[in-house]
């Protein structure tokens, strides 16, 4: 049986940066299932929809073919074959996300495909539900946090990296808004799954946290 390890947080908590190092000391896939969400809601903008139109949503998301690969080690994901990772990750795609990954039929259909790609292979997946619903069965659960000034400032700094022009106040109120919702969702909300160890990474390194996550996945 393959192994598994689940990472789940809010944005900015440094899930993917981790779940990357680990995948590479382990030679495990890293799954990235914000991207799956991304890649749906570019779909959904691409056609027109708003975050808040639900029965267009329902109506219209079966008909994105969602599926991932990997060039050079590094995730690429396909929407209807096209290769959309150089689109999904603006403020516009990301705030779609928050609203559109609250529709259960969005989610029925990546969380089958996330388990799908977790049966074959070992993998390292970071999302919001991965160790309460994708992967219960996950070997290793982390919740990874840090405070909302943390995570908003590494946002902040991401994205001026890449000329980015939002306030720092601005970010921080998105990641706020994003937080309420992804937390307080009806189907699969964000939250520490009982038997997750939480890590609060705001005064730690990246090498730090892995570090620290390297060592509860020691029996693997
Ligand atoms: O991690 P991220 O910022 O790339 O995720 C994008 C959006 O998708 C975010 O609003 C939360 C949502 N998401 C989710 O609901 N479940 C997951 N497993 C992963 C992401």
């Amino acid at each position: 049986m393959s192994h598994k390890i689940a990472i789940d947080g809010p944005a900015g908590a440094g899930k993917s940066t981790i779940a990357k190092k680990i995948a590479e000391k382990l030679n495990y896939i890293y799954i990235d299932t914000g991207a799956m969400y991304r890649a749906m809601a570019l779909f959904l903008l691409r056609n027109g929809i708003c975050p808040e139109d639900t029965a267009k949503i329902n109506a219209k998301c079966e008909e994105a073919d969602i599926t991932i690969g990997y060039e050079q080690g590094e995730q690429v994901v396909f929407l209807n074959g096209e290769n959309v990772n150089g689109m999904i990750r603006t403020e516009e795609v990301s705030r779609m996300a928050s609203h559109s990954s609250v529709n259960p039929r969005v989610r029925a259909k990546l969380v089958r495909l996330q388990q799908e790609l977790a049966s074959r292979e070992n993998v390292v997946m970071d999302g919001r539900d991965i160790g309460t619903c994708v992967l219960p069965d996950a070997e290793v659960k982390v919740y990874l946090t840090a405070s909302t000034a943390v995570r908003a400032k590494r946002r902040f700094e991401e994205l001026a990296a890449k000329g980015g022009t939002c306030s720092l106040e601005e970010i921080e109120a998105d990641i706020r808004e994003r937080d309420h919702r992804d937390m307080t969702r009806d189907i699969s909300p964000l939250k520490q799954a009982e038997d997750a160890v939480v890590i609060d990474t705001s005064s730690m390194t990246v090498q730090e946290a892995a570090d620290a996550v390297i060592r509860l996945c020691g029996g693997l």
